[in-house]
């Protein structure tokens, strides 16, 4: 594909693969998971764990972790689009949380409508920029189209945030169908949310771990379970970090955790 050396948005030197082992994408298949609010609080579990991260909205049609966050920030991937930023640009320092956003842009159109073209390009340059961090973590809209699935490519590994309820089961199903199909080697872990218990969150993850092993003959791992729990509602009402306002909360511990388990060498 050719764009104008000129464009922010070209890549000076060529990128081998545009795919980066340090970006985590985090999507679902059903909307309303919790796929946002975890993405922001295994960035920011990431960035107390020391590491270098950044936090991409990449739900092209309906940003919101800028929302979730409380942060207004005066550049955004829409900038990128229209070629007056380079991705490098479009960062926002999120002080509180010590990471990075590039915060998308809700409800103008022009990024849920981007042609396959330009968001591999933006899906390269992420992956460029991604060598300037530990951890790159993108926040992917509902669904499974060919925008998720496209930006979902650039990651080296996949989570996929599940709840108990059947048609998250059926729609996460549905994403790691399309996604083995596409990428057959792909990194696919299960993070099970808003669970009654650790328990309850096990047993979910063993419904879908049959019929993924029943059907498709690939076992995705557990990334963990994340415990359903009161603080998490109230943290995004009021766009206030969970770690920072409850860092002893339960849905704390479990992000943690999972965040320990990511960054350790054999995570
Ligand atoms: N562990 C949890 N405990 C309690 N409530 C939770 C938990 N995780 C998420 N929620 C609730 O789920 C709601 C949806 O979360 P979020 O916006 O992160 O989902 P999403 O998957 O990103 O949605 P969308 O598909 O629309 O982007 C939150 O507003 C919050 O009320
Ligand atoms: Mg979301």
């Amino acid at each position: 594909m050719s764009t104008p050396s000129s464009s922010p948005l070209a890549i000076e030197t060529p990128v081998a693969a545009t795919r980066a082992k340090n970006i985590v994408a985090v999507a679902s298949g059903k909307g309303g998971v919790g796929k946002t609010f975890f993405a922001i609080t295994l960035t920011h579990a990431l960035t107390m764990r020391g590491r270098r991260t950044l936090l991409f909205d990449g739900d092209l049609g309906l940003a919101n972790v800028d929302v979730q966050l409380g942060l207004m920030p005066n550049r955004d991937l829409g900038g990128v689009i229209a070629g007056r930023l380079t991705l490098g640009q479009a960062k926002t320092p999120f002080a509180p949380g010590g990471f990075d956003v590039i915060a998308g842009r809700s409800g103008t159109g022009s990024l849920a409508a981007l042609a396959p073209s330009r968001l591999a390009l933006l899906g390269s340059d992420l992956a460029e920029l991604a060598r300037s961090y530990d951890d790159v973590i993108m926040d992917l809209g509902a669904g499974v189209d060919r925008m998720v699935r496209q930006l979902a490519s650039h990651a080296g590994r996949r989570l996929v945030v599940i709840t108990s309820e059947p048609t998250s089961l059926t729609d996460a199903y549905a994403f790691i169908k399309v996604t083995m199909g596409d990428d057959p080697k792909a990194d696919l872990r299960v993070v099970v949310n808003m669970a009654k218990s650790t328990t309850e969150g096990e047993r979910t993850y063993a419904t879908l771990l049959k019929a993924c092993e029943n059907f498709l003959r690939f076992s995705p791992p557990l990334a963990g379970v994340v415990r359903r729990d009161r603080k998490v509602v109230e943290v995004i009402r009021t766009q206030t970090p969970l770690l920072s306002r409850f860092p002893s909360s339960e849905a704390a511990e479990d992000i943690r955790a999972i965040a320990a388990r990511l960054s350790s060498p054999v995570g």
